[in-house]
């Protein structure tokens, strides 16, 4: 059996990705895009809620705390301290990667109180499939939740209006960077991988989200809609995930005339390239996790905006 560090240590090595350690983003069925995607404070033309508040940006963080919850909780109820050592993790590692469900938890309640307090019903946690298979899997996907986690925070910071909601937020976003942190160093990836993180808008990140969503009571409503699901061309090769080379995609979107690559490195924060017969070259000049997105158009500016959004993100990690 291979080691933590030799799976994850690969990550470490050119430009892997971890999708293929994730569950394939299922789409979403239609039901599920009306349960997610039809509420009445929805805009059409942005799939999010007209004039979002402060509220709905601590509902939307809410529905990530109580998902990345979730999946510590199934994945410390199905893999033992023994799984988690036999990958190569000491003590004090199993320790300190068990510590970050309390922490998560706590983010739950904190948001909870937040949005209560502000006279709207907090969103109710959904019921999720992480698929996880083994204890280097839970691992794997932990690595890229975090690093979504953080994106997140990062991509809704510029949104909030409250200087004090901001001040909390930022409060949450360096643990979220402290669990990826201590995820890539157990795993004997390096620690820190780029000096910028990557902020990601609300449709990227829900899109990411949903994935994970197996159903949700109607009290979750973000009115978010997320974007068709990415995904690696069946039989791409991770070992070839490198840049300059051809990464093969496939999704149900139309449209697409680009790949664009975010990474809190690149100018702009996002690297075009063609999207020719179902693939595109990697750019160089990535570091850390990645999120690939099909576009209809590759400005100049280097900037990615919904608009011009047609599929994904996929995360793929970049050394
Ligand atoms: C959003 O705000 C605008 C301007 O204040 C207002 O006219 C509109 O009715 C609002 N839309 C919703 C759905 O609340
Ligand atoms: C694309 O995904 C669909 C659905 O999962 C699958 O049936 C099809 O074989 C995939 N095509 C490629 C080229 O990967």
């Amino acid at each position: 059996m291979p080691s933590l560090r030799q799976i994850l240590g690969a990550v470490a090595v050119g430009l892997v990705t971890v999708t293929s350690a994730l569950p394939a983003f299922p789409r979403m069925s239609p039901r599920m895009e009306k349960m997610f995607g039809l509420a009445t404070r929805q805009n059409p033309a942005t799939g999010l809620p007209d004039n979002l508040t402060d509220v709905d940006v601590l509902q939307f963080a809410l529905t990530l705390e109580f998902l990345e919850t979730a999946f510590y909780a199934q994945g410390f109820a199905m893999f033992q301290d023994s799984d988690f050592a036999a990958l190569g993790l000491q003590p004090a590692d199993i320790t300190n990667l068990k510590s970050i469900q309390g922490t998560e938890q706590a983010h739950v309640t904190t948001l909870m109180s937040a949005v209560a307090g502000a006279g709207t019903q907090p969103v109710a946690p959904c019921t999720y499939n992480f698929g996880l298979t083994n204890a280097a899997s839970m691992i794997a996907t932990a690595s890229v939740l975090e690093n979504v986690g953080v994106s997140a925070y990062l991509g809704a910071a510029p949104l909030l209006k409250s200087t004090a909601i901001l001040s909390v937020a930022a409060q949450i976003v360096t643990i979220e960077a402290r669990h990826q942190t201590f995820i890539r160093v157990a795993s004997n990836a390096a620690a820190i991988p780029s000096p910028f993180d990557t902020p990601l808008g609300v449709r990227n990140v829900f899109t990411l989200a949903a994935g994970f969503i197996s159903s949700c009571p109607t009290g979750s409503n973000l009115a978010v809609t997320p974007f068709p699901a990415l995904t690696m061309a069946t039989g791409a090769t991770p070992a070839a995930f490198t840049a300059g080379t051809s990464l093969a995609l496939n999704t149900t979107a139309t449209g697409a005339t680009n790949c664009a690559f975010t990474n809190g490195g690149l100018a702009g924060g996002t690297a075009f390239t063609a999207f020719t017969n179902g693939a595109c070259v990697i750019p160089q000049g990535l570091a850390g996790l990645t999120y690939v997105n099909l576009a209809t158009a590759a400005p100049a500016t280097g900037v990615l905006t919904d608009a011009i959004t047609v599929a994904g993100p996929m995360a793929m990690a970049a050394s």
